[in-house]
């Protein structure tokens, strides 16, 4: 039997709604499969945490995440608190000290109904962003300095590492390479003299390794544009940590929007826990209506039982995305549907198990 110990972080707004649905897809799984055991152990963190303690998660909230396989968390930020404080202290904070210098986040689309690009098919948006998670323009390196003087000066410097450059470009080539599929480099040489004509270097000294993999480089600019006229130009796409974030949401749009958006935080070397989340945030627009899309949670799930080594599971909740996405009336108001977040997540689970049954059954 494995088991699997994962760090439940429900967060803000429509973090907890959203989370409680893909737990209860483990459950169900952890019901259905006698090798697969999951415990949860749930932390309280958040911007109400902040209002109370004066700080977003526990002193020791970093060593006591440690000893989990994952954290599952749905998200961060809420007004009350300012966002540069609740997202530092908590998920960039994780992010960074369990180098989770990975992330994932697929871009594809599962009903061609859901695409606002209508001359555009499923095979047309299919791909997957790396987007460098450690550092680059989210280093917090900088300074403030004068504040509030005519003569103030900020500073938000990029820092972009050879390590770093070099351990996220390898990581898309041997990604690139064992899919089989071309890999594309975003970044920004003609105007961030710096930071991006060594990314493209790295790009560029790094493929030599990989000779067998087709690549593109494009400025992040003609890539916004091609994510929406073209998209059928992405395969792998490796990019930093901002323009990953920003062409994510781009990604998002044209696969069926925020709810539907899925993210791993991946330290590939498993020193660390990986955390997984979906890659909306809190939502306070629709927080504790009920409303809020669960299956953006529910595929970082599928993405987490991939981590865990198992593929057979991971791609049959994937698959029953597919399934619930054809009957309108289970899915959430964002979608054209009509279900709670709960009825959502609960028709997931009947569907879950019939996916799964045939599955194994043949
Ligand atoms: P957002 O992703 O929370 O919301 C953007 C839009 O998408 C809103 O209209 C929202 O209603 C919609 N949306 C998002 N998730 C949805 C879902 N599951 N179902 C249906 N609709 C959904 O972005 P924002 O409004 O810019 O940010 C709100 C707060 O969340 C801020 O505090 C921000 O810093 C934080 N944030 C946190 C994370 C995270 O924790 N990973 C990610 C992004 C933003
Ligand atoms: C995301 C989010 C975060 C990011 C914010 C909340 C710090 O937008 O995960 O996409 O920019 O990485
Ligand atoms: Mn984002």
């Amino acid at each position: 039997m494995k088991t699997f110990n994962i760090a439940v972080i429900p967060g803000d707004g429509i973090g907890p709604e959203v989370v409680a649905e893909g737990v209860k897809v483990l459950k169900a799984i952890e019901r259905m499969d006698p090798g697969l055991s999951f415990s949860f152990t749930e932390f309280p963190w958040g911007c109400e945490y902040y209002l109370e303690h004066g700080r977003m998660m526990a002193e020791d909230g970093i060593e006591q995440l440690k000893a989990f396989d994952a954290i599952y968390l749905g998200a961060v930020g809420y007004p009350g608190v300012p966002d540069h404080i609740s997202l530092w202290d908590l998920l960039l904070t994780i992010r960074k000290e369990f180098d989770q210098y990975v992330n994932l986040r697929p871009v594809t689309l599962l009903d061609p109904e859901l695409t606002p690009l209508k001359w555009k098919s499923r095979e047309d948006i299919d791909f997957l962003v790396i987007r460098e998670n450690s550092e680059g323009e989210y280093a917090g390196a900088g300074d403030r300095l004068f504040k509030g003087k005519p003569e103030e000066v900020v500073l938000q410097t990029g820092v972009f590492s050879r390590k770093g450059t070099e351990r996220i470009i390898r990581y898309a080539y041997e990604e690139a390479r064992r899919s089989k599929r071309t890999l594309t480099s975003v970044s920004k040489a003609n105007a961030l003299n710096y930071s991006m004509v060594f990314w493209d270097e790295v790009f560029e000294e790094v493929g030599k390794e990989y000779p067998d993999v087709r690549t593109y480089s494009y400025l992040v600019d003609a890539a916004s544009l091609y994510f929406v006229t073209e998209p059928e130009r992405f395969e792998i796409v490796v990019t930093s940590n901002l323009f990953g974030d920003i062409l994510t949401d781009i990604g998002a749009a044209i696969a069926g929007g925020m709810g539907l958006a899925a993210g791993a935080n991946i330290n590939p070397e498993r020193e660390y826990p990986s955390m997984f989340e979906p890659v909306h945030g809190s939502a306070p627009d629709i927080a504790g209506k009920g409303i809020a899309n669960p299956l953006a949670a529910i595929w970082s799930v599928s993405q987490m039982l991939d981590f865990f080594d198992e593929p057979e599971w991971g791609g049959t909740v994937l698959r029953t995305i597919e399934t619930i996405l054809q009957e309108r009336g289970s899915v959430t108001a964002d979608l054209g549907g009509t279900a709670t977040t709960g009825e959502t997540g609960d028709r997931f689970v009947e569907l879950l198990q019939s996916n799964a049954v045939q599955a194994d059954g043949g």
